[in-house]
């Protein structure tokens, strides 16, 4: 679909994100040429700025697609200081926003503290017509409460249709690509339940620190910054039920039956069940890297930057199979994959001493290398006595389409203009996110409210391997 002649009004524009991720989407999407001529970009933010020397700013910080790109994007461009919780900047915004029948896009990249106020402040200036639309950028509350309240202020203004929750993993190619290897390759979907799979595991390894975000941060911790959002949403990918259409509600009502299966963890089963832990000092490829509390700047906390979980789905299809979910800065790589183990062969007529028959595991990378291996079980080459080795069939996406792999805005970005809500969360399912989030906030408050340590460049605390290895069962080592 065409992308229709559009407004995208950006709250938050001198910031971070907007630096590193919004403005380059959009401008790739002017290089592709995929924007209509009728398409501006309003950027607003609380410094006094003029269009021109915000325009100069951002320019000088991208990377130029080319003369031409950049000259039609510099075009759209236009800056109006608004201060989110001063009608004035909306009356300003209300003279540019004169054609209800453009599409309007909201995209608030602003502290969520921001998000109600903006929003009165838009229907006061009646700015908000059936073609609005508004984007809201994580996190969205740090409980159960205060997400509601959030979704109550927005929602007095703008219908839940016209609501777009960005998690950007759901942008990531690798990340669609999921829904089209189950649902488009019986070979995978006919053995993916508990029958024949014996565990899952997720791992959204950084090797990045909190990078100047430690004031956030420090707030949030790991199970906040990217199990809630990221985590959830990969695990619910995996294991939803096949929708029966790949269109909003129908992907959303699945993923949604997932988060009320997924068991809670409450009371004192957080210590069996979960690791929480902080980075101090270490090394990343030889490099020094100090503690948590020298890159914030603090001399206490007890955040937590690594988080694993043995999650379980009490439903028909998971029953028994474990999914064990692990994320951390200051990690060895900066790597995200899903591994799932099937179980392994019920009777093995090679004898003994042809070697061990590893389990078939498909190991689905994210990022980087985006691309897919499915291990087996060989035959060595020879004609001595019988040897199994392992073996891995590789896919790589680079080399199998050559195509540049879009950045996960570029095409979020591109779906909240066309109206496509697919790949956004509902607002029940932040709601049971939460829900399931808060009772394991709530027992580590209670029971381990010190996280464990870690040295940074290792992967997380030696109970992160005792989590799984308790079970029989180890992480898999990208090798
Ligand atoms: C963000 C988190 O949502 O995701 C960050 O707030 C994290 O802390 C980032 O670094 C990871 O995203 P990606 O795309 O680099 O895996």
């Amino acid at each position: 679909t065409p992308v229709p002649d559009f407004d995208f009004v950006l709250f938050g524009a001198t910031g971070d994100l907007a630096a590193r991720k919004l403005l380059p989407a959009l401008l790739q999407r002017e290089a592709e040429q995929v924007l209509p001529s009728r398409g501006r970009i309003i950027c607003t933010g609380q410094q006094p700025l003029s269009t021109e020397e915000f325009a100069d700013r951002v320019l000088s910080g991208l990377k130029n697609p080319g003369d031409s790109a950049l000259e039609r994007f510099r075009a759209r461009l236009c800056y109006v200081p608004v201060d989110a919780r001063d009608p004035q900047g909306f009356t300003h915004l209300a003279e540019l926003l004169t054609d209800p029948q453009t599409v309007r896009v909201f995209y608030l990249a602003t502290a969520p503290a921001l998000f109600a106020p903006i929003c009165t402040n838009l229907a006061a200036a009646g700015l908000v017509s059936p073609h609005s639309r508004v984007v809201l950028e994580k996190p969205i509350g740090h409980d159960l409460d205060s997400s509601r309240v959030i979704n109550d202020a927005v929602g007095s203004v703008f219908t839940e249709a016209q609501i777009y929750r960005i998690d950007h993993y759901l942008g990531k190619e690798t990340v669609q690509n999921l829904m089209v290897l189950r649902f488009a390759n019986p070979l995978f979907e006919r053995p993916w339940s508990a029958a024949d799979i014996d565990h899952v595991q997720i791992t959204c390894s950084e090797s990045l620190g909190v990078e100047g975000r430690g004031a956030y941060y420090d707030r949030a911790g790991a199970l906040r910054d990217m199990v809630q959002n990221h985590l959830v949403q990969l695990l619910c990918l995996v294991a939803m039920e096949p929708p029966s259409a790949f269109d909003k509600d129908s992907v959303r009502d699945e993923k949604l039956k997932v988060l009320k299966a997924v068991r809670p963890i409450t009371g004192e089963r957080v210590r069996t069940t979960t690791v929480r832990a902080q980075y101090v000092a270490g090394a990343i490829d030889g490099a020094p890297v100090p503690d948590y509390l020298s890159d914030i700047g603090a001399s206490t906390s007890d955040t937590e930057t690594f988080v694993a979980i043995k999650a379980e789905i009490d439903n028909w299809r998971w029953s028994g199979v474990p999914f064990y979910l692990r994320t951390g800065k200051r990690l060895p790589s900066q790597s995200s994959e899903i591994i799932i183990t099937f179980r392994q062969v019920r009777h093995c007529i090679f004898p003994a001493d042809a070697g061990p028959i590893g389990p078939n595991q498909l190991v689905i990378r994210l990022q980087p290398d985006e691309g897919i291996s499915q291990l087996t079980t060989m035959k060595a080459p020879g004609s001595g006595r019988l040897a199994l080795i392992p073996a891995s069939l590789q896919l790589s996406f680079r080399d199998t389409s050559g195509a540049r792999i879009p950045e996960a805005y570029e095409r979020l970005i591109t779906d909240v203009i066309r109206g496509d809500a697919t790949l956004f969360m509902r607002r029940d399912e932040v709601e049971a996110s939460w829900h399931w989030i808060e009772p394991i906030l709530d027992g580590w408050r209670t029971h381990m409210p010190r996280p464990q340590r870690y040295a940074a460049g290792s992967w997380g605390p030696v109970a992160a391997i005792g989590l799984i290895e308790r079970d029989g069962r180890s992480w898999y080592e990208t090798v």
